[in-house]
């Protein structure tokens, strides 16, 4: 199974930053550069932060461009969305919809299952995994111990050393995320956004990692006395997660028009 990840799209009509930014054309190129790979990916999970402001006229802007995907994709909230006009705009998403306050589900339409968290908190930057959600997730990961898992959660279970994007990170409930996911060893992947670049760290049995934006990205400073937090435009980007005999393995791919390829 191949699957492509993107992340932190911010989609927005006018507003702070937006002519600067320029969301929505990023997300076009990205999605332009998705449906030109060969071999063409399973899937696409799109880690959160879909829009800026979580309002319904972003989503109906977003949903035409995520439209434009030759592939089958998946989306999970992040702190700028609003997962209630999330789920009435992408209404034709089955697995978004249910009774419960969040946005939490497992697929295992494909060969690696997919379970999508939610650590979003109403008009709060940071992120939290209260009981019921961190209930919810042990029940779903016992229901298949044996199957290749991969795990979206916005908010990346782990400290960054990005000392202002740690006060905004998942504040609350990392340490039981740890001890639920600990015995599981079929866990690949937990797949985040939030931090618009990408890292890698050990959690428990797996790996988490974050993804580029596809717009704009977040200066790596890791000052630990740093005052403010600060954007970029280096290359925008997204990650390639291909199954091979041994696991997930993950290529980070930017987006642009870069000279080559030349033969050796
Ligand atoms: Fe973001
Ligand atoms: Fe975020």
């Amino acid at each position: 199974m191949l699957i492509a990840q993107i992340s932190d799209l911010h989609i927005q009509q006018g507003g702070k930053d937006s002519e600067l930014i320029q969301a929505a054309p990023h997300l076009a190129a990205c999605i332009r550069a998705l449906n030109r790979l060969a071999p063409r990916p399973d899937l696409v999970v799109v880690t959160g932060d879909l829009t800026e402001h979580g309002q319904k006229e972003e989503y109906l802007l977003l949903k035409p461009i995520l439209e434009q995907l030759d592939i089958p994709f998946v989306l999970i909230p992040g702190n700028h969305d609003s997962p209630a006009t999330l789920r009435e705009v992408f209404h034709d998403h089955d697995y978004l919809q249910s009774p419960s306050p969040f946005i939490q589900y497992a697929i295992d339409t494909w060969p690696l299952r997919i379970v999508g968290l939610d650590t979003t908190v109403p008009m709060r930057s940071e992120g939290a995994l209260c009981a019921q959600r961190l209930s919810w997730l042990a029940d779903t990961l016992a229901q298949a111990p044996d199957t290749p898992t991969v795990v979206l959660m916005h908010h990346p279970p782990f400290e960054t050393g990005i000392k202002l994007m740690d006060e905004l990170g998942l504040l609350t409930g990392r340490d039981a995320f740890a001890d639920i996911i600990a015995p599981y060893r079929n866990i690949e992947r937990i797949l985040c956004g939030h931090l618009h670049r990408t890292m890698l760290c050990r959690v428990g049995p797996t790996v988490a990692s974050t993804c580029p934006g596809t717009a704009h990205q977040i200066a790596l400073d890791l000052d630990p006395a740093a005052q403010a937090l600060h954007f970029n435009f280096e290359p925008p980007g997204y990650q390639l997660h291909w199954q091979g005999a041994q696991g997930l393995v993950t290529h980070h791919v930017a987006i642009g028009d870069f000279s080559g390829p030349y033969p050796f």
